[in-house]
C-alpha cells in the first residue's frame, strides 16, 4: 500500500553550544563545551520519516551531498543506520555542511549554516528511476534554489506530490519569483515567521497574522499551507479556505532544534501511508513535541512504536 518518500536536501554536522543567552552582535558569551550532532534539514526530515516508517510499508530515500571528510562519512553512516536509502547521496570535493548552533536556557536557538557540499547537490543527482517511485517528494531551502525548483518541476510532471518546507525563507525578491515556487508546491510547510515573510515577498498585505498569511498564499497560489506554530501546534489552510488544526503536546523543551524538521518528516510519512492531512498533522505534532525533549536535532525523534504509545496515552 505504502509508497516511497524521497527527500532532496541538506546534510550537516551540527556543532552546538548551550548558552544562558544567545550572543548579540559584537558580544562574546561563554559556554561550557561544544557537542556535535547529526543535522541538516534534509537529513533531519529523512531520519524523522524513516523512524516513523519503521515496521511499515513506506521506504525513505535521500538525495544529498557531503564531502570526503570525517563529518561526511559519519553523516552517511548515520543515515544508513536510521534506515534511509543513501544511494543518491553524492560524495563531493566540497566540505560537508556544518551548522553552528547556540541554544539558550529556554531551548531556543540561533543557527548559522556553512553550506559546503550542500550547494553542489544537483537535480541530476536524483535519478528519474528513483523519483518516479516516490509518492511524495520533500524539499527544504538549504540547497541551491534553482536545483530545488528543477526537482519540484520534475516531480510535478511525474505526478509526485511536492511537500516543500520554505526554511529558511527563499532568496527571491518579488511576487513573481515567489509565485514560481509556490505554483510547483502541493503542500507548503513553514513556521509563523516564514509564513509572514513569504506573504510579504509575495506582495500580500496580511499584517502580523500568520493564518491570514497562510490563507492568502493558498488562495492566490494554490498550495495547501501548513504553519507550524510551536506550542500552538500546527494549522493547515487549503485553497478553498478550509482550516485544520492539530495540537502540540505540553512539554518543557530542552532543545527545539529540528522540531520543524521532525514535523515535516513525520507528516510526509503519514501522507505516504495514505493518511488524511488531519491525522498526518496530529502524528507530526506529537513527534515534534517529543523531539524537543532531547538535545540535538535527531536524538529525540521517536521511533514508530514510541510515537504510537505516546498518542495512545494522550
Ligand atoms: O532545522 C534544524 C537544522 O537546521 C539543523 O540541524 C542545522 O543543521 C540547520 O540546517
Ligand atoms: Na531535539
Amino acid at each position: 500500500q505504502g509508497g516511497m518518500i524521497v527527500i532532496f536536501g541538506s546534510i550537516n554536522m551540527d556543532l552546538v553550544a548551550r548558552v544562558q543567552r544567545i550572543a548579540r552582535p559584537g558580544e562574546t558569551v561563554l559556554s561550557r563545551r561544544a557537542d556535535s550532532f547529526f543535522g541538516g534539514k534534509g537529513a533531519n526530515q529523512a531520519v524523522a520519516a524513516a523512524r516513523t516508517c519503521r515496521g511499515g510499508s513506506v521506504r525513505v530515500a535521500m538525495a544529498g551531498a557531503v564531502g570526503h571528510d570525517p563529518f561526511g562519512n559519519a553523516c552517511l553512516r548515520n543515515l544508513e543506520e536510521n534506515g534511509v536509502d543513501i544511494r543518491a547521496v553524492r560524495v563531493t570535493d566540497e566540505p560537508t555542511g556544518c551548522a553552528f548552533i547556540t541554544v539558550d536556557a529556554l531551548g531556543e536557538n540561533a543557527i548559522t549554516v556553512a553550506s559546503g557540499a550542500n550547494m553542489a547537490l544537483r537535480s541530476a543527482d536524483l535519478p528519474d528511476s528513483l523519483l518516479s517511485k516516490a509518492r511524495v517528494l520533500v524539499l527544504q531551502m538549504e540547497v541551491s534554489l534553482s536545483e530545488n525548483f528543477e526537482v519540484a518541476a520534475r516531480a510535478r510532471r511525474a505526478g509526485v506530490k511536492v511537500i516543500w518546507n520554505f526554511a529558511p525563507v527563499p532568496p527571491v525578491k518579488d511576487r513573481s519569483g515567489m509565485a514560481e515556487l509556490l505554483e510547483v508546491t502541493d503542500m507548503l510547510v513553514v513556521n509563523e515567521h516564514e509564513a509572514l515573510a513569504i506573504a510579504e515577498i509575495a506582495g500580500l498585505s496580511t499584517g502580523s497574522d500568520y493564518l491570514t498569511a497562510a490563507a492568502a498564499l493558498a488562495r492566490d497560489f494554490g498550495p495547501t499551507c501548513i504553519v507550524t506554530a510551536g506550542a500552538q501546534g500546527a494549522y493547515a489552510v487549503s485553497r478553498d479556505g478550509r482550516q485544520i488544526h492539530a495540537s502540540a503536546r505540553p512539554i518543557a523543551p530542552v532543545d527545539t532544534t529540528g522540531a520543524g524538521d521532525t514535523f515535516v518528516g513525520v507528516f510526509a510519512s503519514g501522507l505516504a501511508e495514505g493518511m488524511e492531512i488531519a491525522s498526518a498533522m496530529n502524528w507530526a505534532c506529537a513527534a515534534a513535541s517529543l523531539s524537543c525533549l532531547t538535545a540535538g536535532a535527531q536524538s529525540g525523534m521517536p521511533l514508530r512504536d514510541a510515537l504510537e504509545r505516546h498518542l495512545a496515552q494522550s
